[in-house]
């Protein structure tokens, strides 16, 4: 099958569906999704966005934090625009239906809540479910307009290019089996995070780097892969995947202790329990390395138990599921893998550095978070990029006659009988990632890291030419290579900076610089690989 189209949008997390909203007043838009179009990062979210909407708040002050938690690495130009058009691309997603929860005291405005690294009050939410209310609201949106075609369970694969410009991507029908092409004046790649990269992570099975991936593939710039964030507190229980506990229970009040009871934070920094989350995640790692504890424990037990229930019913209800009443119990918790800082480097547009080709959302890295990201920061980044983005697209998207494109051809590929390799594979990278290149790295561990991962993507190389496509063989491609880019990254940076720290040298450079990978492209190369 071959569809022509003016946007095709990869991806339907809060970026590519708050894109396609916009971009379907110029244009046809195509939506690609690889499972049901709800499931998405954007789908888990709890704490909430981050806007100045109070009277005691202000953009200064919101810069200011989000300059002081991407220690010295942001880009000025870059926060000071997304900053300010905060309050306006909330007012987009109320317009479209999302009813974010209202203040107790003035019910015409909305309850703001706190977390690590803000100076003050300004975390729009609903409840503790904000994630899941944007996306269904914005699923209903996109479900009602006219102009929008949606492709639940299509994963792509691969973009295509001429060798300087983007045109289009071949996607797989996970359901049909055919790999069908995508022609269109505009890609725009909104496949969210790489959190599957390790074992222990916060983000749900989607989030394997594809769009990293592709991008890399086809020549685009990638940058800051080694700012990975470890979000300080997931649910430690045997049978809870991936489970956070929202750092709202911090902002209201929620306090860090060991198995013993003592209050540690203060021993790290003077915010405490609200410190910036690198900070937070670091001192966790620590206090466990020292006393050999599998967890530390998050108490919220001081505050009353009715307005715990009423202000987190989704977290209070899934830790009673596994017997934890955080009214009363302390709930245990780690570090887990959240969210990736850098990816698609783009300009101010969301434009890559291939023609045609656009990155928003947790897939891109325009530069607003730094060496560590802001709590919160990463919706609102996803709403002003994504309006940034079809403003620029929708100048330049004309109805042009698409250039004629070979259909995938994937020579002598036969169906596999070996699925186990995949599941092995995956397994062995996870691990390997998770041992060597989590919180606090060294240059040794890196430097083995580097070699182990070199041999598997040798082997999944092979595999991926020799047999048949699969969703997970596509996605296992894509994480180890986005693993290849975290570990050179890393190796790159050689100082202890926000989210990147390494034993070996412990300071930071007076150099403040990007890490940037780029793959040398020869024309007619990404084809199919
Ligand atoms: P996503 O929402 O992840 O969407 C990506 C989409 O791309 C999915 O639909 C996926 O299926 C699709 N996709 C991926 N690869 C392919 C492919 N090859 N082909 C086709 N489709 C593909 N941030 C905040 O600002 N506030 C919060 O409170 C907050 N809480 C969070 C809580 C949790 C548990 C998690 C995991 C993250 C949280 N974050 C929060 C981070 C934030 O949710 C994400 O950064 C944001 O939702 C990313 O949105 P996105 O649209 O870029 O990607
Ligand atoms: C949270 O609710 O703790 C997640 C917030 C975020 O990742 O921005």
């Amino acid at each position: 099958m071959e569809i022509k189209t003016d946007y095709l949008v990869i991806g339907s997390g809060i970026a590519g569906l708050s894109f396609a909203l916009k971009a379907a007043r110029s244009g046809k838009v195509a939506i690609v999704t690889k499972k049901e179009i709800t499931e998405s990062n954007t789908l888990y979210a709890q704490g909430g966005i981050a806007s100045v909407w109070s009277q005691e708040d202000s953009f200064e002050k919101h810069i200011d934090d989000t300059l002081k938690a991407g220690d010295g690495l942001c880009n000025r130009g870059i926060v000071e625009t997304t900053i300010k058009q905060g309050p306006e691309r909330i007012r987009d997603l109320i317009r479209w239906g999302v009813d974010f929860t209202p203040g107790e005291k003035d019910s015409k405005n909305f309850d703001l809540t706190r977390e690590g690294g803000h100076s003050r009050r300004r975390i729009l939410h609903a409840d503790d479910l904000t994630g899941r209310e944007v996306e269904e609201t914005l699923v209903k949106r996109v479900r009602e307009n006219g102009s929008i075609t949606i492709y639940e369970n299509f994963i792509a694969v691969n973009l295509i290019t001429d060798g300087s410009a983007c045109l289009g991507a071949y996607v797989l029908n996970k359901k049909g089996s055919s790999v069908d092409t995508f022609l269109a004046g505009a890609t725009v790649l909104a496949t969210g995070g790489i959190g599957k990269v390790y074992l222990y992570t916060s983000n749900p099975d989607i989030a394997t780097g594809d769009g990293i991936a592709m991008a890399y593939r086809a020549g685009a710039s990638i940058g800051n892969m080694e700012f990975i964030q470890f979000h300080p507190t997931c649910l430690y229980h045997p049978h809870a995947k991936s489970f956070l506990i929202s750092e709202s229970v911090r902002g209201e009040g929620g306090v860090l202790r060991l198995k013993d009871g003592r209050a540690f934070m203060k021993d790290y920094h003077e915010l405490k329990d609200l410190a910036p989350r690198d900070i937070v995640a670091r001192a966790i790692d620590n206090e466990m390395k020292k006393t050999g504890d599998d967890c530390v424990f998050l108490d919220i037990t001081h505050k009353d138990g009715e307005s715990i229930r009423k202000r987190f019913p989704n977290i209070y209800d899934r830790c009673l599921s596994f017997g934890i009443d955080m009214t009363k119990d302390l709930i245990p918790v780690v570090p887990a893998a959240h969210y990736a800082c850098g990816g698609v480097s783009v300009d101010e547009y969301a434009r890559t550095t291939v023609k045609g080709l656009y990155a928003i959302g947790e897939t891109a890295f325009t530069g607003l978070h730094g060496a560590n990201r802001l709590a919160s920061n990463s919706l609102l980044e996803a709403l002003v990029f994504s309006h940034l983005a079809a403003k620029k697209a929708g100048e330049k998207v004309k109805k042009k006659i698409l250039s004629v494109i070979q259909p995938w051809d994937r020579g002598v590929a036969v169906e596999s009988y070996e699925s186990v390799v995949v599941s092995h594979c995956w397994d062995e990278i996870r691990r390997i990632m998770t041992d060597y290149v989590g919180i606090v790295r060294s240059t040794k561990r890196l430097r083995r890291a580097g070699k182990r991962i070199r041999i598997l993507r040798d082997e999944i190389e092979k595999y991926y030419w020799d047999y048949d496509l699969t969703g997970d063989l596509i996605e296992l491609r894509n994480i180890i290579l986005v693993a290849e880019l975290i570990i050179e990254s890393a190796r790159k940076r050689r100082e202890s900076r926000g989210l990147h720290w390494i034993t070996g040298y412990p300071g930071k450079s007076r150099r403040k610089k990007n890490t940037e990978l780029r793959k040398k492209v020869r024309a007619g190369e990404n084809a199919a690989g």
